[in-house]
């Protein structure tokens, strides 16, 4: 199993998904519910047991007055710091009944919380994705739990000659797994990029259906993971004879920037979330509702892919040995930088943008 980086800061929600009703959702085995207050609309994270019976605060009839949150069993009462501010049949509420409150930052649309010692924590240091929330963009999004360590999915991610097996008729085509990658990894930052540009490659229905070219594309899948939570793939296809600039500048073409948020809840449980966001036809409402069924059937490919893998890893025989091969090098550096921040003692990442 991967060990937890707890020292990081992790998605654990969209911004639409965070309101007045109280959200309940477990991150590093953390459970933590989420509201926001009434005035400035302030995303609150707390631990989300009762320091009196465990009740679980997220759930009914648990509400909240004003910017305090009633515990749903016997109405204990906390603030937005955790503090308890009420107890039943008593004027005195004990000192320590109090509950944890944990840093939250609210960027790009998405909720990043920091389960470590707060005093680490540096919103300076959460990686960018400003396109899921940027004039110019629009954005398609989901989020699937799957029952397979967080290190499953970070593979899966890393390495796109999948596409080709897994999901052939959707983003897959025969060259995705032909050909060669290209990996850098910036061990300072805790980055590793990965890149597939594919020249004269069949465009797959995902593109054809959506961008309309009808003929065959040079494709660029540009990958940057910011272990340990945030995976962006910039993706480009383009009519070939569409090429980069001697320069190496933009080529044209469509742009999609396909994200995920990956974000271990517990042992062998992670949150997928996934987004893809493009530049081009972005108030087609066909082209949108296309995108978001075509990728989450893409998406619940992965999911049941790893669910098995899961499942299968779990009857081997301990120490089992795997095969690596080149397609393999991002997700090896990333089990590297991962371990490396696991063991450090979690320091957080330098500031990377
Ligand atoms: S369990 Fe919350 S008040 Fe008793
Ligand atoms: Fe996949």
């Amino acid at each position: 199993m991967t060990a937890f980086a707890r020292n990081q800061w992790y998605v654990a929600a969209y911004s639409h998904e965070v309101s007045r009703e109280l959200l309940g959702r477990t991150i590093l085995g953390e459970p933590l519910v989420f509201y926001r207050t009434e005035e400035d609309g302030t995303p609150v994270v707390l631990h989300d047991r009762c320091v009196h019976r465990r009740y679980p605060l997220s759930e009914a009839p648990t509400r909240l007055d004003g910017d305090k949150i009633v515990c749903g069993y016997h109405g204990f009462t906390y603030d937005t710091t955790g503090t308890c501010v009420y107890v039943p049949g008593q004027k005195r509420v004990p000192r320590t009944a109090r509950v944890a409150s944990y840093p939250v930052v609210e960027q790009d649309s998405l909720i990043w919380v920091w389960i470590g010692d707060a005093a680490l924590a540096d919103p300076q240091t959460i990686p960018r994705a400003k396109h899921l929330d940027s004039p110019g963009w629009t954005t398609v999004r989901g989020m699937e739990p799957i029952d397979a360590d967080y290190g499953l999915l970070v593979d899966n991610l890393l390495d796109l000659s999948h596409e080709t097996y897994l999901h052939g008729g959707y983003i897959g085509t025969p060259e995705v797994a032909e050909t060669p990658i290209t990996t850098e990894v910036d061990e300072g930052a805790g980055i590793v990029r990965v890149s597939r540009h594919m020249d004269d490659a069949e465009c797959p229905p995902f593109y054809a259906k959506s961008t309309g070219i009808t003929g065959r594309i040079n494709r660029w899948q540009d990958i940057e993971y910011h272990a340990p939570c945030l995976y962006l793939l910039h993706s480009r296809v383009a009519p070939v004879g569409v090429l980069p600039e001697a320069d190496g500048s933009d080529p044209g073409g469509f742009h999609t920037e396909v994200t995920y948020c990956i974000t271990p809840s517990g042992d062998g449980k992670v949150y997928d979330f996934w987004a893809v966001s493009r530049d081009w036809a972005t108030e087609d409402d066909e082209v949108t509702e296309f995108l978001a069924g075509n990728n989450r059937t893409v998406v619940m490919q992965d999911v049941t892919a790893l669910n098995l893998l899961q499942k299968t890893l779990g009857t081997e025989r301990h120490g089992y040995q795997e095969l690596s091969i080149n397609i393999d090098t991002g997700g090896l550096a990333a089990r590297r930088i991962l371990a490396r921040l696991v063991e450090e003692g979690d320091k957080p990442m330098e500031k990377v943008h």
